[in-house]
Parts: C-alpha cells; structure tokens; sequence
C-alpha cells in the first residue's frame, strides 16, 4: 500500500544569521519500509528520535530532503495538499492544540468535509452526524468550542476529522499519550473499531511499549534518527536483536 523509500530529513538551524553557522541536524535518516493494507505499524523510540518528523513526512505536512513515498505505485511528493489529504490523514498527539480555539468542533469539522470531499454543506452535515456516532460522541458536542471539552472528548473530535475524508491510511502521533490510562484505553478500543469498521490501515506512534505491543501487528525501532530493527510485534518483543530495543523491553515494568 504505502512504500517509504530511504526518505532523510535534515534541518538547519540557525541558518539565518550570518554571525553563526547553521547547525545541520539529521532528524531522520535513510529510513525505508513498507506498509500492507490492513497493517498497524507501530513506530517506537525515545524523544527527539525523529517520529513526528518521519509522521509529517508521510502526512505530506513536511517534505522530505531525499526520498520518496510512494502510494499504490505512484510518488506522493507530486500530488497536492488536498489529494494526498484524501490518501493520508495525520492526527496530532495534543488534541487541544490541534483544534482552533475560535471555532466550534462544527466550523472545525465543516470545513474540511466540504474542502476535501467537495460535498454540499448539508451532505457535508449528514456526514458529520454519521461519523460523530462512529466516534461515540453527541449530537450536541457540535456546539462546543475546544474549551469546553475533555482531553478524550477532543481526542475523538480530532480521530472524527481524520475520518471524514475516508482517507484510507492514517498516521496517529502519539494519540493517546497526553491522556490518562482509563480514557487511553477508551480511545484505543475506539480506534480498533474503526479500524475494523472502515477498513484502516494505521501508523501509530508512541514511546509506550506495551501500548504498541498491544496494538500493532508490526514494528519499527527508531533510534537518532534510523530505523535501527523492523519485524512482527511477536518477534520483536520475543527475539530483540538491536541493544536499544532490548533496552525498551527491559525497561517496561
Ligand atoms: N521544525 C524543526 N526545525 C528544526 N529542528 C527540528 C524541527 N522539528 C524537529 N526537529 C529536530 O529533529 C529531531 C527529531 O524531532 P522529532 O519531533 O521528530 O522527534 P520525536 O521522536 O517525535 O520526539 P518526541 O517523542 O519528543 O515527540 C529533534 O532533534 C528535533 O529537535
Ligand atoms: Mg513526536
């Protein structure tokens, strides 16, 4: 379905002074591999290791420095904003700081039904009702403005606005580390349905092993920036060849 191809991504900082150097920091570092239809690929590593970058990548909100990704045959890095957005939906790991303050989650959620879909605003509504159900939230929560919402109930309004666009992949940064461990495991039920329910493919980020053994079919090790070991969740967990991984699995209490 999806192929990262030795994708890299390098920053400069400093870069616009002419008193310093620019600093180049490597952030991901000639990482391919593949993603079936159907998968749950976990990414795992510490801080700083270079998840979100490689998620933005493939989300199409960063472009990559070399590389390519490539969907069903074709290179994502040519395609709009909008088509890849129909092919690859990205939800933050904060949901509050991914939901504009101004708006209410039905300004929030109207805009891109009607941008990426191109429905008529009242289709757009139909379509908004449906998948608030999918995300066991009420009608009424349409009326509220980030504030005024939980952190899981923001989190399920984020997961509804990936939904809408029927993006058949979706990359979850971290999705349920800034909750509590009872709304975590709501959350993560919730997206186990709709996993089964739309037919999704996920990438699912975290540095939570146990959630990611739990919950990915696959993993990746991301150590500074590399995929230092790949393999099934059982093989990895069981049969840890790199230090680092044996590190994390040691470490899980
Ligand atoms: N926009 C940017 N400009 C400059 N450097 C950046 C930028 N974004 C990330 N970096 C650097 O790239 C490296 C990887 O960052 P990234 O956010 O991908 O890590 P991460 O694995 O997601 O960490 P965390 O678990 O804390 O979310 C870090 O050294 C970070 O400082
Ligand atoms: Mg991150």
């Amino acid at each position: 379905m999806l192929k990262i191809d030795k994708i890299s991504k390098f920053f400069f900082d400093g870069g616009n002074s002419i008193f310093f150097n620019s600093k180049k920091v490597e952030a991901v570092k000639n990482v391919s591999i593949e993603i079936n239809t159907g998968d749950t690929l976990g990414i795992i590593g510490e801080s700083g290791s270079g998840k979100s970058t490689l998620a933005k990548i493939i989300a199409g909100i960063h472009n990559p420095t070399k590389g390519d990704i490539i969907f069903k045959g074709k290179s994502l890095l040519n395609l709009s904003q909008r088509q890849r957005n129909n092919l690859i939906q990205y939800v933050f790991q904060d949901p509050s700081n991914s939901l504009n303050p101004r708006k209410t989650m039905m300004q929030s959620l109207l805009v891109p039904t009607t941008y990426l879909l191109g429905l008529t605003k009242d289709k757009a509504y139909a379509r908004i009702k449906d998948i608030l159900k999918s995300v066991s939230l009420p009608l009424e929560t349409l009326n509220k403005y980030p504030h005024e919402l939980s952190g899981g109930q923001a989190q399920r309004i984020a997961i509804a606005r990936s939904l809408l666009s029927k993006s058949p992949l979706i990359v979850l940064d971290e999705p349920v580390s800034a909750l509590d461990v009872i709304i975590q495991e709501q959350i993560l039920l919730l997206l186990k349905n709709l996993k089964k329910e739309f037919n999704l493919s996920y990438i699912f980020i975290s540095h939570d092993l146990a959630v990611v053994e739990n919950f990915c079919n696959k993993i990746a090790v991301m150590f500074h920036g590399e995929f230092v070991e790949i393999g099934n969740t059982k093989k990895i967990i069981n049969e840890p060849a790199h230090e680092y991984t044996k590190l994390l699995i040691n470490s899980v209490p």
